[in-house]
């Protein structure tokens, strides 16, 4: 049995699997730096490692995979860079679209997708309509996402409704807010992990990470794969959530 094998047979007979897993995804620089290799090529090694931990997550029974792959910030990288990103994006979507309807997954992508290139918005689109039916992973895609924009968006609705008077001030509570986030109806996550060893959010969720478990890998992402996620899971599963109470 491959050490993945056995940290996944760990995982299982623990029992307690999250629901909800978010990664942020990096590193990818790193690696092509430490291979003196076009920080593109890294991206591109990014995209292997994100078809085996989709794979993964589905073996360990996850229901919810969000992915940090480009942030509202990453736009502000060389123009090089930003159009490498985004021909990587439509050829993951066009390589994988089958493949991740085949193994069940609805595939969602959340940020402000209006600044997307059209053929990249194109290709969101469709995978989105194709995989709409799935169910036995969602695998959010985060592109062009930034949590302090999402509050802003769901402060902007949440205006708007009370302008029109379709909704009440006092009406105004913490569904109402999530409601309008670009995660509603989805549960929080229960496990966040951060890959290459930075400490940081780096304006990723910060609505919905209130009391996510917090896992830090010194790996950098294209080396992340099946072993690494079973061994973030069997992390979150030596933890005690209390959520502010006491101990049980
Ligand atoms: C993560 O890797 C991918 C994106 C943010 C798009 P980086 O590109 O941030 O890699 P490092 O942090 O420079 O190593
Ligand atoms: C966060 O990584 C964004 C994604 C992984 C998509 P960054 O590399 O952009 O974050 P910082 O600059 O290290 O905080
Ligand atoms: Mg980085």
């Amino acid at each position: 049995m491959s050490a993945a094998d056995q940290l996944l047979a760990q995982v299982k007979a623990h029992g307690v699997v999250p629901r909800h897993v978010a990664i942020i995804m990096d590193g990818n620089g790193r690696w092509a730096r430490e291979r003196m290799l076009p920080r593109p090529v890294g991206h591109r090694n990014g995209m292997k490692a994100v078809r085996e931990v989709v794979e993964a997550a589905i073996a360990a029974g996850v229901g919810v995979l969000s992915l940090f792959a480009f942030s509202q910030e990453n736009w502000q990288r060389p123009a090089t860079e930003v159009s490498a990103l985004m021909a990587l994006l439509e050829e993951y979507i066009q390589k994988e679209a089958r493949e991740l309807d085949e193994q069940g997954v609805r595939v969602v992508f959340l940020g402000d997708l209006d600044r997307l290139p059209g053929p990249q918005r194109g290709a969101v689109d469709r995978v989105m309509a194709l995989t709409a039916h799935n169910s036995t992973l969602v695998l959010n895609l985060f592109i062009s996402y930034g949590a302090r924009a999402e509050l802003v968006r769901a402060a902007r609705l949440i205006a708007e409704d009370v302008a029109a008077g379709r909704l009440a001030p006092e009406q105004v509570d913490e569904a109402a807010v999530a409601g309008r986030l670009f995660t509603a109806g989805c549960p929080d996550p229960d496990l966040l992990i951060r890959t290459s060893g930075e400490k940081r959010i780096s304006n990723f969720l910060l609505w919905q990470l209130a009391y996510t478990e917090l896992h830090i890998s010194p790996v950098l992402w294209p080396d992340f794969g099946r072993a690494e996620l079973y061994q973030a899971l069997v992390d979150f599963q030596s933890r005690e959530r209390r959520f502010g109470r006491v101990s049980a």
